[in-house]
């Protein structure tokens, strides 16, 4: 099954990614985190992403359509399918991954929306950190560490990601409304569309998920 997750800044789209991918054992392709990894690595690429995902604006469509076609050209394995994470994210990169996909075994078969207020979204954003070593997501208030500032499953050193302030917020919420609400409704028109209620406990987002995949 190739699933898509959508949903505004600190909807949860990483939490439940990491739930699903257990769970069904698909492929997890988070463009922000290939990305944060392409910072990591010092790479041409990580620095053009870079100077775009400080400020909270979106990567240029073209370097990001490229690098998803890389990055799935070169899966050797390919488990049960994928889990597009923050990709699509305009009408653009949607239409070149359908041109990519045509009906084949590219194709999403469905797609997960995690509906909440942008009003929710400041205290997911500044609250939440990270592990260094394990990418585990944590929240001080709604996930805290049982030791401050080291991850439950690793023992490595939490972190704040850059962009994660009231500024760059603002920012991303705005690309959100403009940019990415498109996608959903292109989606709708195909009918393969299960929106989430995504401002309960993470067990609840979680089991509501698990339904719409199991349907
Ligand atoms: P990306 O990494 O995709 O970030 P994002 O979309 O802003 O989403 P986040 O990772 O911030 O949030 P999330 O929904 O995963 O929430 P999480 O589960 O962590 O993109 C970053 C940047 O990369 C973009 O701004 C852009 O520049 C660039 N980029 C990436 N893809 C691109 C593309 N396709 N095109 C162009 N540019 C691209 O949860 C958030 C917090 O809330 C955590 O602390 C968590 O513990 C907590 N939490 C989660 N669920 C719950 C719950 N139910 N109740 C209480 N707390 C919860
Ligand atoms: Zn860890």
């Amino acid at each position: 099954m190739n699933i898509l997750i959508m949903g505004g800044p600190g909807a949860g789209k990483g939490t439940m990614s990491a739930k699903i991918v257990e769970k069904f054992n698909v492929n997890h392709i988070s463009t922000g985190d290939i990305f944060r990894s392409e910072i990591g690595n010092g790479t041409e690429l990580g620095l053009e992403a870079k100077s775009y995902m400080d400020k909270g604006l979106l990567v240029p469509d073209e370097l990001v359509n490229n690098m998803v076609k890389s990055y799935l050209d070169k899966l050797e394995d390919k488990k049960n399918g994928f889990l597009l994470d923050g990709y699509p994210r305009t009408l653009e990169q949607a239409k070149a991954f359908d041109a990519l996909a045509g009906d084949g075994a590219l194709s999403i078969d469905k797609v997960i929306a995690m509906d909440i207020l942008f009003d929710v979204l400041a205290g997911r954003i500044t609250g939440r950190r990270l592990c260094k070593e394990c990418g585990e997501i944590y929240h001080l208030q709604s996930k805290p560490p049982m030791v401050e500032g080291k991850c439950d499953v690793c023992g490595g050193d939490l972190y704040q990601r850059k962009d994660d302030t009231v500024e760059s917020l603002t920012v991303r919420l705005d690309e959100y409304s403009k940019q990415t609400a498109p996608v959903l409704d292109y989606y709708e028109q195909k009918g393969i569309v299960a929106r989430i209620n995504a401002d309960q406990p993470i067990e609840n987002v979680w089991s509501d998920v698990l339904k719409a995949l199991e349907d």
